[in-house]
């Protein structure tokens, strides 16, 4: 793991659109896109992907947009970085095919979100089982030497590197080895009433995740709530004390200090309980306001994407152009 960041670094993450992003998304991806964005970076709303759930097609369509508003509520500038929508570059998809013959079967079946997820669906979709392999393409497409996201795509990073190593031996040098880059806290935020599993949009409780829309009165509500432990010593203790060590790595991505040094200032989980509540409301303010004011404005998101859609295409062209010739297509 690292985070440091310097002008000029390629760098290529995206989002699901799939409901109002939670705590998790914005403190494992959406924060450190905005700490990182440079000339260099791409950002996608990554809506094929969604085709991997049961998503009604009208409720797809809004919710891009919507995730393409909360990226830009989060910080990003679509003025210095790219920011787009993934089915508006075809090249994900063709990418992805030829990808697909350079991944192999095994591989795929070992991953661990598509084993997760498709023992919670009947008939899940073949999209499910390839949906790495799309994630690959998105990434080497852009030729990234960083993917900033949270600790739940570590092991889809890995595939990457292997599916881009194993084309280059094949079919000679064509694409860059990623690196996956996650924030130095809250790579991995958990569940509010089960700090045994990450806070996730389609498994937690309402109470255990936290959506970028709660006002301040629901956030008090689930951080008060918050499942913790019994023995009353504030320590930051990831084996002893998940929920508690939870909170203070929240506190610490908002504050920017260690998560032992706010360890350090409390005694009592109620005054530290209280104090976090405040810091993630007052916080999150800012950017749930800008969020409805931009989701208001169509026209404008309709010029952001066009602009995205444009850039992105020329980079991923180029790329997709040099992985099928290397691969003999015509
Ligand atoms: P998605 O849409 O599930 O999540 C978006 C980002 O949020 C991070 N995240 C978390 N971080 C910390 N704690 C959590 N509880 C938590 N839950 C989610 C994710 O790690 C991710 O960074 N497959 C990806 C989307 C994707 C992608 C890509 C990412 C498609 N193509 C190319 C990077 C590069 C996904 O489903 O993320």
């Amino acid at each position: 793991m690292h985070c440091s960041y310097y002008g000029g670094v390629r760098i290529l993450s995206g989002i699901q659109p799939s409901g109002t992003p939670h705590l998790g998304n914005y403190l494992g991806a959406l924060k450190q896109w905005a700490d990182s964005q440079n000339s260099e970076a791409f950002y996608c709303v990554v809506n094929l992907h969604a085709l991997t759930l049961q998503i009604d097609p009208e409720e797809l369509r809004s919710q891009t947009f919507d995730g393409v508003a909360w990226l830009l509520a989060s910080g990003l500038d679509p003025e210095v970085c790219t920011l787009f929508i993934q089915s508006q570059v075809p090249y994900h998809a063709q990418l992805s095919w030829l990808l697909e013959n350079v991944a192999t079967f095994g591989e795929l079946s070992r991953m661990t979100q598509f084993k997760e997820k498709a023992s919670r669906q009947d008939g899940y979709r073949a999209g499910l089982f390839t949906y790495p392999v799309l994630m690959a393409a998105d990434i080497l497409l852009y030729n990234a030497q960083e993917v900033p996201v949270g600790d739940d795509q570590r092991q889809h990073l890995e595939l990457t590197r292997e599916i881009a190593e194993r084309f280059n031996n094949r079919f000679g040098e064509t694409f860059t080895l990623p690196v996956g880059v996650q924030p130095k806290s809250a790579a991995r935020v958990m569940d509010l009433q089960d700090p045994s599993r990450k806070m996730s949009k389609s498994v937690s409780s309402p109470l255990g995740s936290l959506s970028l829309l709660d006002d301040a009165k629901e956030i008090d509500k689930k951080i008060k709530k918050a499942v913790t432990d019994t023995d009353n010593e504030v320590r930051f203790d990831w084996e002893n004390k998940p929920g508690l060590s939870n909170l203070l790595e929240i506190f610490s991505a908002f504050s920017g200090e260690t998560p032992e040094a706010v360890a350090e200032r409390y005694t009592r989980y109620g005054d530290l309980k209280g104090d976090l509540s405040a810091l993630v409301a007052e916080s999150l303010a800012p950017i749930t306001a800008r969020y409805h004011e931009l989701r208001a404005n169509t026209n404008q998101l309709n010029e952001i994407i066009d602009l995205g859609a444009e850039k992105a295409s020329k980079v991923a062209s180029a790329t997709y152009e040099r992985a099928a010739k290397a691969m003999g297509l015509i």
